[in-house]
């Protein structure tokens, strides 16, 4: 029988791409304010890429930075997991096209649909790759381009402003240390909300055509959101899933130094922080300047905290998300 290991976070990385859009940018699209933006939201601007930037160039330099953080090369990497909702095209993968951007080959390659929890889906399945033995070293990235997708009108307004173009990266290896490193992750779904926030078309549902030009003109290739219906899940399932990670392991609220939810929306987290009295120093926001990035939040949050000198040695983190699908999950890391 194997033996469970430890799994840590050897290294972290981000890129969000040049190109900033502020609320006045869009302001000259579409029937908005930056009032109504920064009351609903707290977003001030995000980065939307430009022509040549897809997921898996972006995913790219995330990687690049998070492998050399790591200290290793990209031919160490054994598995590459890549969490979006944003796919460089139906198929392959976005892990295929960034596998051949590293310059490695041979490595298993793999993609996670999972939203907004993408991310926590996908570093679930890398710290079960990496504790069971199975592999050494995982790259997880979570990586989206938005701004193609979505409809940047007053028709689309309600989710275009929300949203932006990131993506963060995380080496993880076995930990020197088995009380150190991820100590469990949590995810969960609700599929019969699967159409609250949804992008319907093109779909392989649809016969005999998976989009018509009678779709694209009624911008079914657009996501939809019953926002209010999103916002009232959000703020129940993230407390939820993170008392679900604390008692696992035995943990306290009070015995958090650091709270990464994704960035959905300032308010909902605002609301979830309230909610679990936690105090704003143990917390991070980063969506002022990012918006919504899905799958590549709650790694660009942890990147920027690192960065930041936010996280020290012994701090434990909690990770929490929801999305799409409905999609929740936490993670509790021992750094
Ligand atoms: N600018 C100006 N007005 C707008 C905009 C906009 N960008 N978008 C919508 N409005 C208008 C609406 O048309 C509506 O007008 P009406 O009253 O004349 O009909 C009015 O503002 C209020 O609309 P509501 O949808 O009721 O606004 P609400 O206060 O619920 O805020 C929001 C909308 C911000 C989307 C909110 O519901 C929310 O935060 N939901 C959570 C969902 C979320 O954050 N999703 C993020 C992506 S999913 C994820 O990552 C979990």
């Amino acid at each position: 029988m194997r033996t469970m290991r430890s799994v840590r976070i050897a290294g972290t990385g981000m890129h969000v791409p040049p190109r900033v859009v502020t609320n006045a940018d869009l302001m000259k699209l579409m029937d908005t304010s930056d009032e109504w933006i920064q009351q609903r939201t707290g977003i001030v601007e995000r980065h939307h890429v430009d022509a040549g930037m897809g997921p898996a160039e972006i995913a790219h330099l995330a990687a690049r930075q998070a492998i050399s953080n790591a200290g290793i090369a990209p031919e160490q990497i054994d598995a590459i997991v890549v969490a979006s909702l944003s796919p460089q095209h139906d198929f392959p993968g976005i892990s295929c096209f960034l596998q051949d951007h590293l310059g490695i080959a041979g490595c298993p390659a793999m993609d996670v649909r999972c939203q907004c929890t993408g991310f926590l889906y996908a570093l679930q399945v890398g710290e079960l790759y990496v504790a069971s033995g199975q592999y050494d070293r995982v790259l997880v990235v979570g990586a989206e381009v938005h701004s193609t997708g979505i409809d940047l009108s007053t028709r689309g307004r309600d989710v275009a402003v929300i949203f932006g173009d990131g993506a963060g990266a995380v080496v993880l290896e076995a930990s020197p240390d088995p009380e150190r490193g991820i100590l469990s992750v949590h995810t969960h779904a609700e599929g019969k909300f699967a159409k609250k926030l949804w992008v319907e078309a093109p779909g392989s549902s649809f016969w005999p055509q998976r989009i018509t030009h009678q779709m694209l003109d009624e911008g079914r290739q657009f996501p939809v959101m019953e926002g209010r219906f999103v916002f009232k899940h959000a703020v129940q399932r993230m407390p939820e899933v993170i008392e679900e990670a604390l008692a696992h392991n035995g943990c306290k609220l009070a015995d958090v130094n650091l709270f990464l939810f994704h960035q959905a929306n300032l308010r909902i987290n605002e609301f979830v922080a309230q909610k679990l009295q936690i105090p704003p120093e143990r917390t991070y926001n980063n969506i002022q300047k990012y918006g919504n990035c899905s799958a590549a939040s709650i790694p660009m949050l942890l990147h920027e905290c690192l960065q930041a000198g936010r996280v020290r040695e012994g701090d434990l983190i909690a990770m929490a998300g929801f999305g799409s699908g409905f999609t929740w999950g936490s993670a509790l890391i021992r750094w």
